[in-house]
Formats: C-alpha cells, sequence, structure tokens
C-alpha cells in the first residue's frame, strides 16, 4: 500500500552535544527566527499510519520501506485504543503513531511461551511487531497491544500550525496522545528534559528508546525541509543501551506450572537498568548451547524491553579453564522423574504430572493478584504447607484452620488470621479470576474473561463442548480443546 506522504525516519542524536549540533543546523537555516522544540517519548513499537475518512476508520498500514507499507487493517481494527471513528468528520485524515506492548503483557506473553515450548520475543517492539503480522486477527486481540499517536500525516479539510497543536487535536479526537511531551523554548530546555528521563524510564510501564525532539512550527518545517531519509526539523535522542558485564556464578533449574524446566544464570550482583540483578534467565539448553555459556563465564547482560534480565554473550577469551558446561538433568530436580523435549519443542519438561513443583507452582498462580489475589500466600509458606500434606491442589487452601497455619514457620497469630480472612474474602471473587486462577493451558487473562462472560456459571463451562466454545470470537481451537480436556477430568472437575 503506498503512503500519501512518505513516513521518513529519523537521525540520530547520542548526547547533549548532537542534540546542539542539530540546534546550531536548525537555526543557521531559520536565521533570526525564534524556535520552539516538542519533546515526545519515543515509544518502542511499530510505526503505524491510519486513515479516517468522513471520520471513519478505513486502513491503517505499517510504516514499511517508508513509501509502501503492509495493510494490517484487520488486525488494528482488533486494538482497543483505535477508535473505529473519531469525533469529527474530517473529509480526510492521516495519522501516524506507534503500536507497543506494555512491558506488563510482554513478560506475560514471554511466560506462556516458555510454558508451551514456543519461541520467545526478544523485547516488546519484537511482540507488537509479530502481534500484528498475524494471518489471524483473533490472535492479534488477544495480544493485548496499545496505540500513541504522534503526527499528524495527509489531510484535507483541517488546518493546524503547530505540532503540539496538532498532538492537542488528535486528542480532542479521540485519538491516544502521550500526555509526557513537553514544549521547550530552547536546547537547554530540551537537553534537561532529555536527561530527566534517561533516569526515569524504567518507571514507565511501556518500553521507549530515548526522545524526539521536533520543531514545533509546522511552517518552519516545511521550510527545513528533509532529506532523503529524514527530516531537518527532527531528530531522536537515544538513550545508551544499559549493559554490564558480571560472572555466572552457577545454573539452576526452576520448573514452572506447567512442568517446563527453565534454566536461570545466578550472577555476580551488578547494578542494571535502575535495579540490582542477580539472576538471568537463559530460556532453554538450546540458547545455552547456542550461545556456549558456561558456569564460572564472564557475561555481559542487559534487561530485553528493560524488563528481563538476559545474557547477550559471554567472553570465551577471559576462560580461566575452571568453567563448567551445562546441560539440561535427565531427571527433574524437585521429584527425579524423568525429564523429555518433545519432538520439536524447545523446551524440556518433567514427565511426572504430580511434581510437587507443577503443585507449588500452580498455588503460587492461583494466589496471585491478578487471579484470586489471596495476600500473604506467599513460595515459602505455600512449599511449608506442601510439605506438610496440607495442600496439594488449591481447592486445599479452602480447609485449611488456624491450627495448621500457627505451626507453620514465621506464622504468627496475626498473620495466620490474616491469611484465613483473605482466603474467605477470596470466595467472592469473580468467575473469571477463579477461571485464570486455575491455570488452564492457553487460557490467560482475557480468555478467562470472554469465557466468564459467556457462560456465567462454572457449571456451564464445564458442560460446554468444543463447538460451544470455537463458535466465540477469540476462543481458538487451542483454548477450546485444552478446556475441554482440562474439565474432561474427575479431579479437575470436583
Ligand atoms: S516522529 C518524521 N515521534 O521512531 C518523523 N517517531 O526512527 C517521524 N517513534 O519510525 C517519526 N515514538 O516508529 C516520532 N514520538 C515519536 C515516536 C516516533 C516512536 C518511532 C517511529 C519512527 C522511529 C523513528
Amino acid at each position: 500500500m503506498p503512503h500519501r506522504l512518505p513516513m521518513l525516519s529519523l537521525g540520530n542524536a547520542f548526547g547533549e552535544g548532537d542534540l546542539r549540533d542539530f540546534d546550531r543546523r536548525v537555526r543557521n537555516n531559520l536565521p533570526g527566527e525564534e524556535i520552539e522544540y516538542v519533546v515526545e517519548l519515543k515509544i518502542d513499537g511499530l510505526a503505524i499510519s491510519l486513515w479516517y475518512e468522513n471520520g471513519l476508520f478505513v486502513r491503517g498500514t505499517t510504516r514499511g520501506d517508508g513509501e509502501f507499507g503492509e495493510d494490517i487493517t484487520t488486525n488494528l481494527r482488533t486494538v482497543k485504543a483505535i477508535p473505529l471513528r473519531i469525533a469529527r468528520e474530517i473529509p480526510f485524515l492521516e495519522v501516524r503513531g506507534e503500536a507497543y506492548m506494555s512491558k506488563e503483557a510482554f513478560v506475560k506473553l514471554n511466560q506462556v511461551r516458555e510454558e508451551t515450548g514456543e519461541q520467545l520475543f526478544a523485547n516488546p517492539r519484537n511482540a507488537a511487531a509479530g502481534s500484528l503480522r498475524q494471518l489471524d486477527p483473533k490472535v492479534t486481540a488477544s495480544r493485548n497491544l496499545s496505540v500513541y499517536m504522534y503526527g499528524l500525516g495527509y489531510m484535507e479539510g483541517l488546518s493546524v500550525t503547530g505540532h503540539a497543536q496538532g498532538l492537542a487535536l488528535l486528542k480532542e479526537l479521540g485519538l491516544r496522545v502521550n500526555q509526557q511531551h513537553k514544549v521547550c523554548k530552547d536546547i537547554d530546555e530540551v537537553i534537561e528534559y532529555c536527561q530527566r528521563w534517561q533516569g526515569q524510564r524504567f518507571e514507565l510501564p511501556y518500553a521507549i528508546d530515548g526522545l524526539v525532539i521536533k520543531v514545533n512550527s509546522l511552517d518552519q518545517q516545511q521550510r527545513l525541509g528533509a532529506t532523503i531519509k529524514s527530516p531537518r526539523w527532527a531528530i531522536a535522542f537515544k538513550f545508551p543501551a544499559e549493559q554490564a558485564i558480571t560472572t555466572i556464578k552457577d545454573i539452576i533449574i526452576r520448573v514452572g506450572r506447567t512442568g517446563v524446566l527453565t534454566p536461570t544464570a545466578i550472577l555476580e550482583p551488578v547494578q542494571l537498568a535502575g535495579t540490582t540483578v542477580s539472576k538471568a534467565t537463559l530460556h532453554n539448553q538450546d540458547i545455552i548451547t547456542q550461545k556456549d555459556i558456561r558456569i564460572g563465564d564472564k557475561a555481559l547482560v542487559q534487561k530485553a524491553g528493560d524488563i528481563i534480565p538476559e545474557v547477550v554473550q559471554v567472553f570465551p577469551e577471559q576462560r580461566e579453564g575452571n568453567e563448567v558446561t551445562f546441560s539440561m538433568p535427565e531427571i527433574c530436580p524437585e521429584c527425579a522423574s524423568p525429564v523429555v523435549r518433545e519432538e520439536g519443542q524447545v523446551a524440556h519438561r518433567c514427565t511426572n504430572e504430580y511434581c510437587p513443583a507443577i503443585s507449588r507452582e500452580g498455588i503460587i498462580h492461583f494466589v496471585s493478584r491478578n487471579a484470586m489475589d489471596i495476600v500473604g500466600l506467599g513460595e515459602s509458606i505455600v512449599t511449608q504447607l506442601i510439605r506438610a500434606e496440607l495442600v496439594k491442589d488449591p481447592s486445599d487452601l479452602y480447609h485449611l484452620k488456624y491450627e495448621d497455619l500457627i505451626r507453620l514457620e514465621r506464622m504468627g497469630a496475626r498473620s495466620s488470621q490474616n491469611l484465613l480472612d483473605a482466603i474467605e474474602s477470596s470466595k467472592g471473587n469473580s468467575l473469571a479470576q477463579l477461571l485464570f486462577g486455575l491455570g488452564i493451558r492457553h487460557v490467560g487473562e482475557r480468555a478467562a474473561k470472554i469465557l466468564a462472560q459467556q457462560f456465567g456459571s462454572m457449571q456451564r463451562l464445564m458442560d460446554a463442548e468444543q463447538e460451544d466454545l470455537t463458535i466465540i470470537p477469540e476462543i481458538g481451537p487451542k483454548i477450546a480443546e485444552s478446556v475441554v480436556d482440562y474439565f474432561s477430568r474427575q479431579e479437575n472437575r470436583s
């Protein structure tokens, strides 16, 4: 699909000096004129263009090569943050912005993929791009994407003189605009704002990879023009990558809720992107082999999309000879049952469906915040309850007595009572929370909400057949099969 106006990319500034050079070039081209800049967050996602005709959303594309983009209208229609109708019937309006995935949605998506043995996304940007380039819009819909619109493209029937005014107009029309932007009267203010965000960016719920500085006046923008690749009136201030070098002290295995074994590197603690990092996920054996990661290695670590610490590479040339290669255990470290790697999958799994790790992780998931939200039931208490054979699945929580709890380590009278109260009050939670908490494979928060809405009661869902499920928009065959399979087991039904 051709763009009406090319979608350019931006030149980069890597520090204060580059920003001052940019400002000098702008002022040399506009001698004697007052210049205002607008500084915005540079959202780390995928550039999109949306067309509205007479107020209706008619087409959405990727940036592509800047001249031609890919038509992703059907997928973009599933993104709730994109209005299908804007507040005014403007004859033609093109708006540009960034589609992205929040840090939280990215972490959750990768968790599910890790458990199902699917390839992980390296960062939220790849996850957003992968989610929009889907053949099945249901998949896109399930991915919790959002957008921030940051500019006007081609338009008819509107007149705007400044960029900041354009942003205000977009907002008025009902489009999602990031409120973290600032009009600056000179480059010193721009630099100060950039430096502020460099330190604060980790607090944002989405990833940014810098800021974008734009000349505010559209007339000045026009007169400055563009080179082949990028406009002369804007530049991207890029943050330095947050990486650090440390030592891999050990590699341990964690058995997850679905029995997948995940190797984790234990690191010499190091400061990274705002926190102290002492662990990094190694995902699976293939990644360890590919990167030739050994215990004792010096490693370069970074946070994927500023969130999950990972090992970028190790330094074989710095080995001293006592480094140890790692391979996945053949028996489960929790229950000693055989571990298998299924054909075509990257994940290793424990073959014991009653592995204590699986029930422990299942209970931890059940009580977690977005599920049954039972405060006060952390990992150590869950482990103790399982060891004492007081609990083997979530339903046992509801039979716990004060006498059971008070005997546990680090449980006093008050915390025992509080926990009992929290368990009691969780009975008032929604069906969706309960369904999500059960940890049925492929039933994430969104699917749980949809199922709860459609069926209204656990009994009706338990009695549903595969066809009753697949006719629901957004419920695909994988979810349907998994739900039916779950409820076909007597122990789950009871
Ligand atoms: S303005 C001609 N503003 O960064 C100006 N871009 O390398 C075009 N981006 O492809 C872009 N946040 O996907 C602009 N607030 C923002 C942005 C932004 C993210 C992305 C955009 C573009 C890339 C530029």
